[in-house]
């Protein structure tokens, strides 16, 4: 059945694109626990696919547990994204995510990402002209503002996405200028969720099941990033708060469960240098705020092969016990 966003339950709970992140491994450990989340890919270049790089069409290589996907794309070329789109469509993705909201210096200074937000026309024709040449539904994610919030503005750009043919749109609450300083504010996706008549989906701060709760109002749904850094069950218990009756789970992996499962994930999808290589981070993540962080952190960060972080794992766990 072809995915579309208004046949889905609402709220719509999504995990965040986030790049160096939330690849598939992160996503099919997200949706092991919590199989109704949706999720992005991380941020893909629209012209590095046209010109067939073998980097990022891996980049957007997913497992079928993970459908549901919704690919997201960043670039500033209408044709380009068109050339884009056979790859996005032969992976059968469910969707197609443009980047309006990437703050990162190098790609505004190319004109790609918020920066789209500067040429309001060039953002919309890139809309029309995906969604002209692709049947699958083309979404936005998107910030506030470029320097500021300005109402008129931002509902004006909002509302020509809408009339160039997006089916949803995601918005942070921050402009490009505060990067991920400052608070998110939510007030311009409440005002744009009366304005327009595709969904919208609200981003920015929520840290957990209370404040995904709070924040939602009128909105169709939540997307949720950081905060599942080294916690990924965080979606599990937003979802179950916002949708009571969903299934519950018999038993809830603890942090070695979790941690053990994300390495052979990585492993699996990326190979062991790699695998490993990216799940530094996470495994660094995954102990903060322990009593004996500090202990392991530096053994954690440096981790080469599979066999040693597992059983790095299980001596942690171990020594959790006595
Ligand atoms: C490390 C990192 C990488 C990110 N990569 C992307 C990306 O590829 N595409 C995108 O649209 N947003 C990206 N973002 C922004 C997030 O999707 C999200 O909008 C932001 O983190 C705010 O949500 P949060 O407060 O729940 O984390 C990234 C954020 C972080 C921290």
């Amino acid at each position: 059945m072809k995915f579309s966003w208004n046949k889905l339950s609402k709220p719509i709970l999504a995990l965040a694109p986030m790049e160096g992140y939330t690849d598939s491994a992160y996503r099919q450990l997200v949706k092991t626990y919590t199989p109704n989340v949706i999720c992005w890919t991380e941020f893909t270049s629209a012209d590095a696919l046209k010109y067939k790089s073998r980097t990022s069409q891996k980049k957007i290589k997913c497992d079928k547990t993970e459908q549901p996907l919704i690919v997201q794309l960043f670039g500033k070329k209408p044709e380009n994204f068109i050339q884009a789109i056979p790859y996005v469509e032969n992976m059968n993705a469910a969707g197609i995510d443009i980047n309006m909201g990437c703050p990162a210096k190098k790609v505004v200074a190319s004109e790609h990402g918020s920066a789209l937000i500067k040429t309001p026309e060039l953002a919309a024709e890139i809309v029309y002209q995906v969604s002209k040449n692709t049947s699958l539904p083309v979404s936005v994610k998107t910030r506030i503002g470029f320097k500021e919030f300005d109402k008129a503005k931002f509902e004006k750009f909002c509302l020509n996405l809408e009339k160039a043919g997006a089916k949803l749109i995601t918005v942070h609450g921050r402009t490009t200028k505060q990067g991920y300083s400052g608070k998110a504010d939510w007030k311009p996706a409440y005002s744009l969720k009366k304005l327009l008549k595709i969904p919208i989906i609200g981003n920015g701060d929520i840290d957990s099941p209370e404040s995904a709760l709070s924040h939602i109002e009128t909105l169709d749904g939540i997307m949720v990033g950081r905060a599942t850094f080294g916690n990924p069950l965080l979606m599990y218990h937003i979802y179950k708060t916002l949708h009571p009756r969903s299934k519950k789970l018999k038993r809830l992996p603890d942090w070695f469960e979790l941690a053990k499962k994300h390495i052979k994930l990585s492993v699996k999808t990326k190979g062991e240098k790699k695998g490993m290589l990216e799940m530094r981070k996470h495994l660094a993540a995954y102990i903060k705020g322990f009593p004996y962080a500090a202990k392991y952190r530096l053994r954690l960060v440096q981790v080469v092969s599979e066999n040693e972080a597992l059983a790095l794992i299980d001596e942690i766990h171990k020594n959790s016990l006595k």
